[in-house]
């Protein structure tokens, strides 16, 4: 029997309750006469702290509390790709259509659409042997989606009694009748359900040797993600994050995306509404809508669903990896998240800790991150299928001693520093090649060393060792100007300069640079790299850094990225040998000597 307490106390969004004992945490309850839709994020005694995803005006104390027995759940099968979410999975068109432009209050909607028949085409057949997890039949959910129906991963191993044929079904129509050994009947759906704050079980974890390829040499080369992989990208506010984001969410080799938005401004997840749905797919020209997921946080919504909005999105994620595919998640910005997590920490007047955020602040970032992964899924047949988080966090001022990014940086192994004096003087993307790392270099070296070239590693190394080199010196560059530098180290300032502007500055918007193929990644950096050996060799010989510098392949280095294309690669060979008979011509030329 579903519990039925009492409301003590109202504020904000937070509801204290008595004469819940026998509830459980995280259950959801309905609240007050109007029901509206809440989850007990806190239990003492018989006192149930309920977090309330709808406007509570109105509601008033000794109304009643309901339990339902049941924890926040999505809805998991075919006709989520394309749609945009609300924090609590109700699909933003439809709550507009019941309720205007303003969501009101006690309103269902369906997660995914039930009158829909889709094409079903069973894998199975009657006397196979099924077990949570396993693929039991394929629905093209879009033209670039396959949605692959799964057992829900808590049913034990059964014998297949019946399947549905090759037909239109709807979500809610039994497809399958199964059977486990105590004789116990399960029906299958071309759905489940499944709570937002568990894990999605798994059978195995892999570990992170794939690199997650988004196009961006910055990240690609220098601090690579991994499928199934964490990162953060903290900056300050217009330092590129949702431009970083969003050339991730296109570009990257992901099968799915997903996009969760807790704007910064107002209008910021608007604009996203209005965006995204525009993107096309570049691999096949088509809507990138066709296999993305948006999980909106506009203004007008209670903050408890910003809290629960990254746990929605995060199990979804897990469904599409379930059925073997490669998913991105991208969080704009986990800051806004916190600070849901802080104002509803405050209203159940909690200790607060660090800028009164919660003590368990580093605990709930380590919970989302640590949904990420590359697995093997349950059941049959085998598949392999990761999920991806990249969150922004946008600190105020770029501080990043605040606690958000502090505690974020503790969960994630990439790290993509924005730097407001880059963005300043327009170095996009804005990312800091000094403070940001990735602890994947090594993981994906295998994967770059067999799939690109074998001397990536060392390629990457020399490239990086030169904008090290810059750094250290530029303290000197500061206090004593360039002048005061021997030849050698004008020449590391010279490469590194030349490193950032060909090769880590990249533009979003041009249509050739917008994204840069591994290889070309590769080629470009080994052309720096092969420079500067070969500059530094000639220095040596006595050749003048004033002939080095006025070299004509210079500016054609430079502009490699906007004039080569990802398929023109015997065009930079060329022009690595142009630069090489460059280097050979100075060595012809007589240096002038003045002889006294
Ligand atoms: N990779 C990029 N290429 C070109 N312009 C960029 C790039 N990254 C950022 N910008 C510029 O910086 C502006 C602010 O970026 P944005 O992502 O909105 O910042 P944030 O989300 O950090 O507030 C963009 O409107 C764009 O003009
Ligand atoms: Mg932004």
């Amino acid at each position: 029997m579903a519990v039925k307490g009492k409301i003590e106390w109202i504020s904000g969004p937070a509801v204290k309750a008595s004469g819940m004992a026998s509830a459980k945490m995280y259950e959801v309850v309905q609240v007050g006469e109007e029901r509206l839709i809440g989850e007990i994020i806190k239990l003492t005694g018989d006192i149930a702290f309920v977090q309330v995803y709808e406007s509570t005006s109105g509601l008033r104390p000794g109304e009643p509390v309901y339990g339902t027995g049941l924890p926040l759940s999505t809805t998991l099968g075919p006709g989520m790709i394309g749609t945009i979410y609300d924090g609590l999975q109700r699909p933003l068109d439809v709550i507009a259509k019941k309720a205007g432009p303003f969501i009101t209050r006690g309103i269902t909607a369906d997660s995914i659409p039930f009158d829909k028949p889709w094409e079903f085409d069973p894998t199975i057949k009657q006397g196979d042997t099924i077990e949570g997890g396993s693929v039991i039949g394929i629905v093209q959910e879009t033209p670039l989606i396959e949605h692959k129906i799964l057992v829900p991963p808590n049913i034990p191993k059964c014998t297949v009694k019946e399947v549905a044929k090759h037909g239109r079904y709807k979500a809610d129509d039994e497809i399958a009748s199964v059977e486990d050994k105590n004789g116990k009947k399960h029906e299958l759906k071309l759905y489940h359900r499944w709570p937002v704050r568990i894990p999605r079980p798994i059978r195995e974890r892999l570990d992170p040797v794939i690199p997650l390829l988004t196009g961006q040499r910055v990240l690609d080369s220098f601090f690579p993600m991994a499928k199934g992989g964490t990162g953060a990208i903290p900056g300050a506010f217009g330092t590129g994050k949702t431009v970083t984001l969003h050339s991730v969410a296109k570009w990257a080799d992901s099968k799915v995306v997903f996009h969760i938005g807790c704007g910064e401004r107002g209008n910021e997840m608007t604009e996203v509404l209005v965006e995204f749905p525009e993107l096309t797919d570049p691999q096949t020209g088509r809507p990138l809508m066709e296999r993305t997921i948006l999980v909106a946080n506009v203004s007008n919504m209670p903050v408890a669903a910003r809290e629960a909005s990254i746990y929605t999105g995060v199990t979804m994620a897990e469904y599409y990896r379930d059925m073997g595919y490669d998913v991105v998640l991208v969080a704009d910005s986990t800051s806004r998240w916190a600070e849901a997590l802080r104002e509803i920490s405050g209203r159940l007047e909690e200790m607060p800790a660090e800028e009164g955020y919660p003590s368990y602040l580093a605990s709930r970032l380590a919970e989302f991150y640590e949904r990420a992964g590359r697995v093997i899924a349950l059941g049959t047949p085998e598949r392999t299928g990761s999920v991806t988080l990249i969150g922004a966090v946008s600190p105020a001022g770029g501080d990043f001693t605040e606690p958000v990014t502090s505690q974020t940086i503790r969960f994630v192994r990439t790290f993509w520093s924005l730097d407001a004096r880059l963005a300043y003087s327009r170095h996009y993307p804005a990312i800091n090649w000094m403070t940001s790392y990735s602890g994947y270099v090594d993981t994906v070296k295998t994967w770059w060393e067999s799939n690109v070239d074998k001397e990536w590693f060392q390629v990457r190394a020399d490239a990086y060792a030169i904008l090290q080199r810059e750094d250290a010196l530029k303290e000197i560059v500061r206090l004593l100007g360039p002048e005061s530098l021997p030849d050698e180290e004008k020449l590391i300032l010279d490469v590194a300069r030349m490193i950032q502007i060909g090769f880590l500055q990249q533009n979003a918007y041009d249509p050739i640079d917008a994204y840069c193929s591994p290889m070309k990644q590769f080629k470009m950096m080994k052309m720096f790299v092969i420079f500067y050996q070969e500059a530094l060799k000639a220095l040596r010989s006595g050749v003048q850094l004033a002939r080095i510098r006025g070299m004509q392949v210079i500016p054609k280095m430079l502009r490699a990225k906007f004039a080569i294309k990802n398929e023109e690669m015997d065009k930079l060979d060329q022009l690595v040998e142009e630069m090489l008979n460059e280097f050979r011509s100075l060595y012809g030329v007589k240096e002038v000597q003045v002889v006294e």
